[in-house]
């Protein structure tokens, strides 16, 4: 099932969102162990953390001078002014942060977030300097329907229709909404698949090369057959970033495959 080799693979993205999983004090010792593992660490592999936004600053006063980037989960797509209960990408730009999750499918379909406000959170992050990533996924029952991909076109063509990126970076992640923990792992043939359809739909709208990470139950015994396919250039783990005996066998599994293939 291998398509490529990982040597043909230039930057990869390892991203762990915390999600609502661990409290600021969970979060705070998470942290602390996982600096106090020495973590292999590889010029093309990219490590990113995405606390709570209660968790925030404590975690990038324990991971400052790491190897680590850190993310918000969500934010506005206001700057700053009377918005009552809502963090800016301007903020979290301020507070440290260099990338941000924006349309996860738990903020879609959970709390009604519409590709319009998708958008508007892009441009947001685009304009404060943050770089947005940009979850896009099927549900079950868009898949049943038969209508997985006109799901993802459209989120897409919401995200990057008449986008002025201008240089700057953006990245996709695809989270088939059925495949996130507890949920079913989506099989490599259909990853592969999907990314590639992914990278055509996204070529209609922009020269930029935008990687495309995927997300879905991904632990330290599956990460490498998603890694190994060609089009997957990252992967967005939720549930397996949150435990230290989860997350430091990926990581040291994901490092490994480029030690492995120098
Ligand atoms: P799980 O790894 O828990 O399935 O979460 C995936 C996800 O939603 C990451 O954003």
């Amino acid at each position: 099932m291998k398509d490529k080799h990982l040597t043909t693979l230039r930057m990869i993205y390892l991203f762990g969102n915390w999600k609502m999983y661990l409290d600021l004090e969970e979060s705070v010792a998470l942290v602390t162990e996982l600096c106090n593992v020495k973590l292999p660490t590889h010029e093309y592999v990219t490590l990113g953390i995405f606390p709570n936004p209660l968790a925030f600053v404590s975690v990038r006063n324990v991971f400052k001078g790491s190897t680590f980037f850190l993310g918000a989960q969500n934010v506005g797509w206001t700057s700053k002014g009377a918005y009552t209960g809502s963090i800016s990408a301007e903020l979290y730009k301020n507070a440290g942060a260099t990338y941000a999750l924006v349309g996860h499918s738990e903020r879609r379909y959970i709390f009604n977030e519409t590709n319009e406000a998708v958008r508007k959170k892009v441009e947001a992050c685009l304009d404060a300097g943050i770089i947005p990533v940009v979850c896009i996924g099927e549900t079950q029952k868009d898949k049943d329907a038969n209508k997985k991909e006109y799901r993802l076109k459209k989120q897409i063509m919401k995200v990057f229709e008449g986008l002025s990126l201008d240089r700057k970076e953006i990245i996709i992640a695809y989270e088939p909404v059925w495949a996130i923990w507890p949920g079913t792992p989506c099989n490599p043939e259909e990853a592969r698949d999907t990314h590639e359809l992914i990278h055509a739909e996204i070529a209609k709208y922009t020269d930029t090369k935008v990687p495309v990470i995927y997300g879905g139950s991904v632990n330290a015994e599956n990460v490498e057959q998603y890694l190994s396919l060609n089009g997957v250039d990252g992967v967005l783990p939720g549930h397996a970033s949150t435990k230290i005996d989860t997350f430091v066998p990926l990581i040291e599994h994901v490092i490994g495959l480029f030690r492995a293939n120098p």
